[in-house]
């Protein structure tokens, strides 16, 4: 046998073997999607994929009746070191059902306040864009967005920056919220609606870090000033 024709079996082997491959596992794909095979190829990309689940809870509430006949979803992105943001963000979702996306820095924040505030300042000072652990699945699907943060050195922390660089939110209802010592959502909210000009970004909502244990009343109220519950 030459050498070219040689070749050219195994090439065309090769060639079958991959198509072959190929439709059994388009075939398994396509069929019955309830069986679960453990040779069926999965998606192997590195970037993490969070899966942002509604609340499991068989009986809706009144906001989450009103967002199922109006067709709109809702989503509480947050960022939170302390638990005081995120105490306010899992009130928000209580209260409307919202789905739930925690902005986890790749590289942790260390753990000491102090250090902290340094970083933080520097952070700010350099325009830092900190990376983000993980990725909204389907953003296009939400058409009211919570963004919460706690307010640093008057300003959003600058991974709030990464996600509103990482995510258009163009034609999506924005309603921010912040906690803070006592500077309040600082330029915070002007700062989202230049960071998104064609979103609209509501009135934000503050609660003080020692509020921040027991923020459900103060969620209710300004759930209810927006028209989200009532
Ligand atoms: C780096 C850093 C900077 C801060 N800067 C401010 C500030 O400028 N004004 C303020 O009122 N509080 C400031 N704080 C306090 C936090 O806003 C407050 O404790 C907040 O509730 C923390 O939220 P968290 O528990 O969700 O992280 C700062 C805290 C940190 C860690």
């Amino acid at each position: 046998m030459g050498m070219k024709k040689g070749l050219s079996i195994i090439m065309i082997s090769v060639l079958t073997i991959s198509l072959i491959g190929y439709g059994s596992s388009e075939a398994e794909n396509g069929g019955d999607s309830t069986v679960e095979n453990e040779n069926t190829p999965v998606q192997t990309d590195v970037t993490e994929e969070i899966n942002t689940e509604p609340v499991q809870d068989p009986e809706l509430t009144e906001s989450e009746q009103s967002a199922a006949q109006s067709g709109s979803s809702s989503l509480v992105v947050y960022f939170s070191w302390s638990g005081n943001t995120e105490n306010v963000a899992n009130a928000i979702a209580e209260q409307t059902g919202a789905d739930v996306f925690e902005i986890v820095p790749k590289e942790a924040y260390i753990d000491d306040y102090n250090a902290l505030l340094d970083i933080a300042t520097e952070e700010k000072e350099n325009g830092a864009r900190p990376a983000i652990a993980g990725n909204i699945e389907d953003i296009t699907q939400y058409d009211i967005i919570y963004v919460g943060y706690p307010n640093w050195w008057s300003d959003m922390p600058m991974i709030l920056y990464t996600f509103f660089d990482s995510y258009d939110l163009s034609g999506k209802t924005i309603a921010p919220f912040c906690t803070s010592g006592g500077s309040g959502l600082s330029g915070t909210v002007s700062s989202i609606r230049e960071l998104e000009p064609e979103a609209d970004v509501l009135d934000g909502l503050h609660i003080g870090s020692s509020a921040a244990s027991d923020p459900n009343q103060a969620v209710s109220d300004w759930l209810e000033s927006l028209g989200f519950v009532e």
